[in-house]
């Protein structure tokens, strides 16, 4: 059987984007591959950590990956630290990979552009070498993620002699913020109501929906470049409600948003309900 790889970084609360650019993708390839999905929690100490709370945080989101549906009895779940092998391969990567790559890295830049080159530790910098051994170590055929780390799976690919693909769903690649159809949903945005975190409460969700952006006007459509909001919208309603894009056009095209977000928040709020209980 081929097989796929794959993790999510321990660091505060695993989000909607996580959800179904990654982690929803997982169990619907789960059955049809041997399957390996770490929590790595190596890659969570590239930036400013508390060790209790990324203990907390491991446990939580090895609890997360169950809580969605990963099947234990057939994966391999683990703590990326707990198999020394990763950073053992990673030294060996390290000795291949030129420093110019690295610098090219986008994550890389906008993460350090952020902190500044004195408050960034060298780890930041060689994260893909360590996310290309978590990869090759395994040789694996197939990498589930969302595609902002498209660049790290082209690298790794650069690294290896072997070529794994990045398996990046058609549709919930790139789930965008709550307050700003232009930003990647992401854990590190200050504000907490640019996303849905898979544990919110009913009530949270209600009210991040009730608050998030939307625009004036008429009816509610896919892809135009003027309504990102209603695009990311439409999207993760069609994800969450498991239905085809045309059934979705065709349920809410004459919507008002008051409509709609009744609609998605009732989706949300079922769908992410077994996985919180
Ligand atoms: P991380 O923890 O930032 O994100 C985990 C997964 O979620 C996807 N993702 C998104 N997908 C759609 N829309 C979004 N807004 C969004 N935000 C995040 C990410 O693409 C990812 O698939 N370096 C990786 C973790 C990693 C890894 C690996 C992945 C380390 N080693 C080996 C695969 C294989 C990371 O930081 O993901």
């Amino acid at each position: 059987r081929k097989r796929i790889v794959s993790g999510v970084q321990p660091t505060g609360s695993i989000h909607l984007g996580n959800y179904l650019g990654a982690i929803k993708n997982w169990i619907a390839l789960q059955n049809a591959y041997e399957t390996l999905f770490f929590i790595v929690d190596l890659h969570a100490i590239t930036l400013p950590y508390e060790t209790q709370q990324l203990a907390k945080a491991t446990r939580d989101t090895a609890a997360i990956y169950l809580a969605c549906g990963v099947d234990s009895s057939q994966a391999s779940v683990f703590v990326q630290s707990h198999v020394h092998a990763h950073v053992e391969l990673m030294w060996l990567l390290s000795a291949a990979a030129p420093i110019g790559w690295l610098n090219r890295m986008i994550q890389f830049k906008e993460k350090s552009l952020k902190a500044g080159d004195e408050n960034v530790g060298v780890a930041l910098l060689t994260y893909p070498v360590l996310m290309a051994s978590d990869i090759l170590l395994y040789q694996s055929d197939f990498v589930p993620v969302g595609e902002d780390q498209k660049q790290h799976l082209e690298l790794t690919r650069e690294l290896a002699q072997r070529v794994p693909e990045p398996l990046i769903p058609p549709a919930g690649a790139r789930i965008m913020s709550l307050t700003d159809g232009l930003s990647k949903m992401s854990k590190s945005a200050p504000s907490d109501q640019s996303r849905i975190n898979l544990l919110d409460s009913k009530d949270a969700i209600a009210n991040k929906i009730k608050r998030c952006k939307t625009d004036s006007f008429p009816g509610l459509e896919f892809d135009n470049p003027e309504r990102p909001e209603c695009n990311n919208l439409l999207s993760i309603y069609q994800l969450i409600s498991g239905k085809t894009k045309e059934e979705v056009i065709q349920e809410c095209q004459d919507m008002n948003w008051g409509t709609f977000k009744s609609l998605i928040t009732d989706a949300l709020i079922d769908h992410l309900h077994p996985i919180q209980v």
